[in-house]
């Protein structure tokens, strides 16, 4: 949290992000949640941010995860999978906590079904990323750190 500690990234996946690699892979690629996350934890320290990652399929296990991010992270990364569309809940998590939230999509949600094309969570993020496969991941990291 000071200066002259590293910046603290917390990057949440979301529901169903567990089975990358084997799930609707012509949409998501055939990356594991593994080769990802070792391509996030490269990217972070290259960028010289220290990084935590957690995966859950529940929106409260994911809310709690936000609330106690406070006083211990600089910034979150987050997919939301299928909450982004509907979780108010998750909403307000990410307004509580008021550390910068960038809001990450693989797919490019808009280019999708009528019920992806709205982000509950967009409003009280920094900024959204979409449509970059995993490297949408590695584009929030650089714009988070700038933010920092
Ligand atoms: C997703 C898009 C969501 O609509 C979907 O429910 C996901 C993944 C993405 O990364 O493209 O689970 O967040």
């Amino acid at each position: 949290m000071s200066m002259l500690n590293k910046r603290k990234v917390l990057v949440i996946h979301g529901p169903n992000l567990n089975l990358l690699g084997e799930r609707e892979t012509g949409i998501y690629g055939k990356d594991t949640i593994d080769n990802i996350n070792a391509e996030i934890m490269h990217k972070a320290q290259e960028l010289g941010l220290e990084c935590e990652i957690y995966q859950s399929n529940s929106e409260g296990d994911i809310i709690d995860r936000l609330h106690s991010a406070r006083g211990d992270f600089d910034g979150v990364v987050i997919n939301a999978g299928a909450y982004t569309h509907y979780s108010i809940a998750i909403r307000d998590a990410i307004a509580a906590i008021k550390i910068p939230c960038v809001e990450v999509h693989m797919s490019n949600v808009y280019a999708r079904e009528e019920f992806r094309r709205h982000s509950v969570i967009a409003p009280v993020c920094a900024g959204s990323i979409v449509g970059f496969g995993k490297n949408s991941y590695i584009l929030a990291l650089n714009g988070l750190k700038d933010l920092l």
